[in-house]
């Protein structure tokens, strides 16, 4: 059973936007910082969550040569958060040399990589990355490489979590973006399930943005998030 909060993705552009959020939430959550927010404030952002008590997935997708991903995970290791990630295309080694880098100054932030992303169609894999299989072929290929060079999961669909779940077990984590409760706006969002549907497909986090950060009442609208995601765990 997992018990893991909905991690909250924080798509705002400034430190003020993230605070005028958070300052309606008298309880700890798990928040997502991406490359908008990242890029624009820095790290001194995240020290400021972490001071509020809030746990951080820093969604930075690493892609690059090994060394280089290694010496910036050194860097990220100091920021002590509690998940980041890798692009799976970077290579086993690059992954290896991923964790090697995280684990340089704290021992428990995990590590994940996307697999395919959501954005990426069958014939984009096909005709653009030449990869000549499924989508659910690639992404089990990228999870299997993930998995053998130690990461901890992946980022993926709700409707790939089915997959990886009967192949790679239980504890193998699968971060899903692309969730809607029922009766939402899909927003861009094309291939989208519910916080329960999500569960039951295996997915042992879920990452919620527009449903909550654009919501006339963002704090109602999380709980009764987490709370479908936690009921449909019992
Ligand atoms: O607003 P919404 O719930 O669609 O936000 C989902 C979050 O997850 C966004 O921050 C988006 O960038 C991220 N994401 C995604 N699909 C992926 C990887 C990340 O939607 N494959």
């Amino acid at each position: 059973m997992q018990n893991n909060l909905p991690i909250i993705a924080l798509d705002f552009d400034s430190i003020e936007t993230v605070e005028q959020f958070l300052d309606q939430f008298d309880e700890p959550l798990f928040v997502k910082v991406g490359m908008e927010l990242f890029y624009q404030t820095g790290p001194s952002l995240i020290a400021s969550i972490k001071e509020r008590g809030h746990r951080i997935f820093l969604d930075l997708k690493l892609h690059d040569i090994p060394n280089t991903v290694s010496k910036a995970m050194e860097g990220l290791s100091k920021l002590d958060v509690d998940l980041v990630n890798v692009h799976a295309a970077g290579g086993s080694e690059m992954m290896k040399r991923a964790l090697e880098g995280i684990r340089k100054y704290n021992q428990h932030t995990k590590i994940v990589a996307v697999t395919q992303l959501t954005s990426t169609t069958e014939a984009m894999l096909n005709n653009e990355q030449n990869i000549q299989s499924t989508i659910d072929e690639a992404v089990l290929n990228y999870a299997n490489l993930a998995k053998s060079a130690g990461l901890d999961g992946v980022v993926c669909s709700p409707l790939e979590a089915e997959l990886l779940t009967r192949e790679l077990g239980d504890d193998f984590l699968k971060v899903t973006p692309g969730i809607r409760p029922e009766n939402a706006t899909s927003d861009d969002q094309h291939r989208i399930t519910t916080p329960e549907k999500a569960s039951a497909l295996g997915s042992t986090h879920i990452v919620v943005g527009r449903p909550i950060t654009k919501s006339q009442t963002p704090v109602t609208s999380y709980q009764n998030i987490k709370e479908s995601w936690f009921k449909s765990h019992d």
